[in-house]
């Protein structure tokens, strides 16, 4: 339970967070506890067996317009509400701009701590703020942008000491003058999408993305998985090209940097390693960088299959894959 990979894992306590007006206490709480950890929806997280943390469940919930201008719309969500069911409802409002991360496991709250990002859209550009609870300093504070010092699959609170904070709400920034971002591939030559030109609509985007998704990646309560297990890594120029004369079919796509990031799922898959398995786990038939647990899998049987396929993968393409969920020990 509480985690989408599905592995078992006990901790000395678990409390549910619902509301603002119980963050001092969980504060006192926390200082009874050798640490802190805050769980959303658990699908970005790799769980050990036992736990020496209090887990904070957060369940909190609301959805308002803090505010409206001539050319946007500020909306806030508490921390605990679905991903998913936010984008839905803000589209129902006429609130469009989250829809190429339609489909995404988890809450709200999780979404900037990676940066979740799909379909050519990551969270920071439309983020507003994050309003986060400081477990031990005890005060609560409105981070923007800059300070959350977002970056691909990553941000300010994927690091430090754990158990610091807890977000409590995310404010996002939505533009009224709504355009489709379709440089994804798969968006790009997407029927319905092409077909539609100039008069495309969100709920359009919307739907694509929701059919590509499940289509490609398997949905955690079935199969239990937390997504891409990896990042695709970001090599030098002159890597990419050592790798390119060796390979000619690698997927790469040029960064803004100049560096090239490249498609693990790629490496993976011509690694030989899609649809595998390794004991109770796997790599995906239809999305190599996803880990799915067939059942009754540990932790070790994570980490034995991860290493195997970081192994082939750099002795293959000397590209070193990096663990995209939050490892909790
Ligand atoms: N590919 C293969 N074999 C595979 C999987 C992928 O050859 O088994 C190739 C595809 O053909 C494509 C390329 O690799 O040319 C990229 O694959 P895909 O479009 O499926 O996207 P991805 O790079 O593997 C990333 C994100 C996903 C996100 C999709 C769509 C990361 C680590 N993953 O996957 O995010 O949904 O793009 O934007 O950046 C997640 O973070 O948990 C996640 C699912």
């Amino acid at each position: 339970m509480f985690n989408t990979l599905g592995l078992h894992s006990s901790a000395p306590a678990l409390v549910r967070y619902t509301h603002p007006d119980q963050l001092p206490d969980l504060s006192r709480l926390a200082g009874d506890y050798e640490n802190a950890f805050v769980l959303g929806g658990g699908s970005n997280v790799v769980l050990a067996p036992s736990l020496s943390s209090l887990v904070v469940t957060v369940q909190s919930r609301g959805i308002r317009l803090v505010s409206e201008t001539r050319t946007e719309w500020i909306v806030e969500a508490q921390a605990g509400e679905s991903w998913h069911d936010f984008v839905a409802y803000c589209l129902d409002k006429g609130w469009p701009g989250l829809e190429n991360l339609a489909l995404i496991p988890g809450t709200v709250g999780a979404a900037p701590v990676q940066n979740i990002g799909a379909y050519g859209v990551e969270l920071k550009e439309r983020l507003h703020s994050v309003v986060a609870w400081n477990l031990q300093e005890r005060r609560l504070v409105e981070m923007e942008g800059d300070a959350c010092r977002f970056s691909y699959r990553d941000s300010f609170f994927k690091h430090g000491p754990a158990g610091r904070w807890l977000i409590v709400a995310v404010r996002f920034r939505l533009p009224k003058r709504w355009e489709a971002v379709l440089d994804y591939a798969d968006l790009h030559r997407h029927p319905v999408l092409s077909a539609a030109g100039a008069a495309i609509t969100p709920r359009q985007v919307f739907d694509a993305v929701c059919e590509l998704r499940r289509r490609k990646l398997p949905d955690p309560a079935v199969l239990g998985n937390a997504g891409s297990f990896f990042k695709n890594p970001i090599v030098s120029a002159a890597s990419y090209r050592v790798l390119y004369d060796a390979h000619a079919q690698v997927v790469a796509y040029p960064q803004a940097d100049g560096n090239y990031k490249l498609a693990a799922g790629w490496l993976i898959d011509q690694a030989g390693w899609k649809g595998r398995r390794l004991g109770p786990v796997g790599m995906h038939d239809q999305q190599a960088l996803v880990l799915v647990n067939y059942g009754g899998a540990t932790v070790t049987d994570v980490m034995r299959l991860a290493d195997a396929v970081r192994a082939d993968v750099v002795a293959r393409f000397g590209a070193q894959l990096e663990q995209e969920p939050i490892f909790v020990s």
